[in-house]
């Protein structure tokens, strides 16, 4: 796992199995750094403050704590890697 900064906007890129993930770069529960967490055998991200576990790739909350981490779509080019970053909206603030 690695954090990137595209468009200004940090996030947490993940490779396992062969597939790029892209989610946040915060845990949901307080914030813990997920690129500094570890991916089990599962392919399930786990952050490294208290272990919540999550599915990168639509963020469920597999620990069942009731969380949801922010995925973003991910896709491996010939040219690189592309995530699919919403649109900040009228007033810039999502
Ligand atoms: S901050 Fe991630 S599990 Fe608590």
């Amino acid at each position: 796992m690695c954090l990137v900064e595209p468009g200004g906007k940090k996030l947490t890129i993940a490779r396992f199995n062969g597939r790029i993930f892209a989610f946040a770069h915060k845990c949901p529960h307080a914030s813990g750094i997920m690129a500094d967490g570890y991916i089990n055998a599962a392919g399930q991200v786990t952050c490294p403050l208290h272990r919540y576990r999550f599915d990168m790739q639509n963020g469920r909350n597999t620990s069942g704590e009731g969380y949801f981490l922010k995925v973003f779509k991910a896709e491996k080019r010939e040219d690189g890697i592309y995530i699919g970053l919403e649109d900040k909206g009228f007033w810039g603030l999502l």
